[in-house]
């Protein structure tokens, strides 16, 4: 294994990270030029956190299918799509067309028929989905379905797993890591102490929250994205369900980020188990601003104002959540997901990722360095060691070899973002494109002395290759 602890290591990275940056911003001196600019009034020249890297971010001018233009007119295959919100790809003609042809509504009207039929697709699609409320986005919805569990149940605790990101709402902003640290300043602890942090996969250390009496639900994102996608089989989100229910809690799938991705009807149809609560946002309207709770009759019932049956009230509203575009927009790219889902969409988009991990692990193995991938439908992550894949291993590895990797992969024409190791495909990504992904990883592996900052490959009976 590569001691990083050795001085060499560090020299080794700071030469990697010279020689990247050095390409990075040689091809790139507009987008420098603008974040000079941008810097003096947005924050740090972006309009959020993760959208900012090192030495500086790049700036789009546009895109098309699975291709995105900077404003130095470098073409790149985007794997980022915009935080995996560009599921249908950069533009989809029959979102565009729905768009445009409903321009003549105007953008925000009181109660349009459209927040109905975007309902009824979610009510046909989700299996959740009895009644549902619109919102703005993920962070919106996550809030909105705790609270609706908290008023359904009478109690406050939410156990939320370890590595999962769930919104930038202060009470979900902890235990991002597995010390369960709240993620950086102006969360006061009080606002984080109904939020129970626990390993995804220690069932015991569930039922043992649970026996306490006050868990109102667990908040599950069931693709475990930002821990690494290490998902459980099909049994392990029954056992948590029936284990929430054995309690008196709630089941909320998060499904900001499985929703319409890994199966037409979300995480709920690829696992085949129901939660109570389960929320949207992201790909559910393709680029759009629309986020939807979605549940059983009888928990979303507490948000119903003409309710005169006795019961716990909770309030819920948002200004610009009637937006005819983006329900416009929500309303065509579902039935685009419905149809693909016929169509054997989703498995083909599936083999693409297969074999986009493949062919990057392979890129690194031909050079003798250690990685491994996981990968849940048009999703990729890659981990450059050769330990056991898991999240408790994964979290503790050196991350700044694999970001400078996903850094020198734009400057070989490949969009991801450092800082974030993910590969995010789109129903516009073909063979083609990963191909191209594939050889312009090989590319990154030989331009840059990455042999200084990399674990060597093992083979099964513990020899170095
Ligand atoms: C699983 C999950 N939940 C919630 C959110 C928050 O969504 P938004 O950024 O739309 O507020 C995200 C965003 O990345 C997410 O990945």
């Amino acid at each position: 294994m590569t001691d990083i602890t050795a001085p060499s290591y560090e020299s080794g990275l700071e030469v990697l990270t010279e020689h990247i940056h050095e390409a990075y911003t040689d091809r790139s001196p507009d987008s420098a030029e603008w974040h000079r600019r941008a810097s003096q009034s947005l924050i740090a020249g972006v309009t959020g956190t993760v959208r900012y890297f090192a030495p500086f971010p790049l700036y789009f001018a546009g895109g098309q299918g699975s291709r995105a233009v900077d404003i130095d007119g470098n073409d790149y295959i985007d794997c980022f799509l915009c935080g995996a919100t560009l599921l249908l790809g950069h533009r989809p003609p029959d979102v565009e067309e729905a768009i445009r042809a409903n321009l003549e509504t105007g953008s925000l009207i009181l109660n349009p028929k459209l927040a109905t039929e975007v309902a009824e697709q979610l009510q046909k699609m989700i299996p959740a989905a009895e009644r549902v409320r619109l919102v703005n986005s993920g962070t919106e919805a996550v809030m909105t379905a705790m609270r609706f569990a908290r008023a359904f149940t009478g109690r406050s605790k939410i156990i939320k797993f370890h590595g999962t990101y769930h919104g930038m709402s202060d009470q979900v902003l902890s235990g991002l890591d597995r010390r369960g640290h709240r993620l950086g300043a102006g969360i006061p602890s009080e606002t984080v102490s109904q939020t129970i942090g626990c390993d995804f996969d220690n069932l015991d250390q569930v039922a043992e929250l649970l026996a306490g009496g006050d868990i109102a639900a667990m908040l599950v994102d069931p693709t475990m994205h930002h821990a690494g996608l290490f998902v459980g089989a099909k049994e392990h989100y029954e056992a948590l369900r029936d284990l929430a229910h054995e309690a008196g809690a709630l089941l909320i799938f998060d499904e900001v980020i499985s929703g319409f991705r890994i199966a037409a009807g979300g995480a709920q149809e690829y696992f085949g188990v129901v939660p109570d609560l389960a929320v949207f946002a992201k790909a559910l309207a393709v680029g759009e601003k629309l986020g939807a709770i979605v549940g059983r009759a009888d928990i979303m019932a507490v948000a119903d104002p003409s309710r005169t049956t006795p019961g716990p009230f909770a309030f819920q509203s948002g200004t610009c959540s009637d937006s005819t575009s983006a329900q416009t927009s929500a309303l065509a790219a579902m039935r685009g997901y419905e149809k693909l889902g016929i169509d054997g969409g989703y498995n083909k988009i599936d083999a693409l990722a297969k074999r986009l991990g493949e062919g990057l692990q392979q890129q690194f193995t031909d050079r003798g360095f250690a990685c491994q991938f996981t990968q849940l439908g048009p999703m990729v992550r890659l981990f450059l060691t050769d330990g056991p894949l898991s999240y408790a291993h994964c979290e503790r590895l050196d991350r700044r070899p694999i970001d400078l990797f996903h850094l020198g992969l734009i400057t070989e024409g490949v969009l991801t973002i450092p800082g974030s190791n993910d590969f995010f495909l789109s129903f516009a990504h073909t063979v083609a494109d990963i191909d191209e992904i594939v050889a312009a990883a090989g590319r990154v592996l030989d331009s840059y002395n990455f042999v200084d900052v990399m674990a060597p490959t093992t083979t099964p009976d513990g020899a170095k290759t």
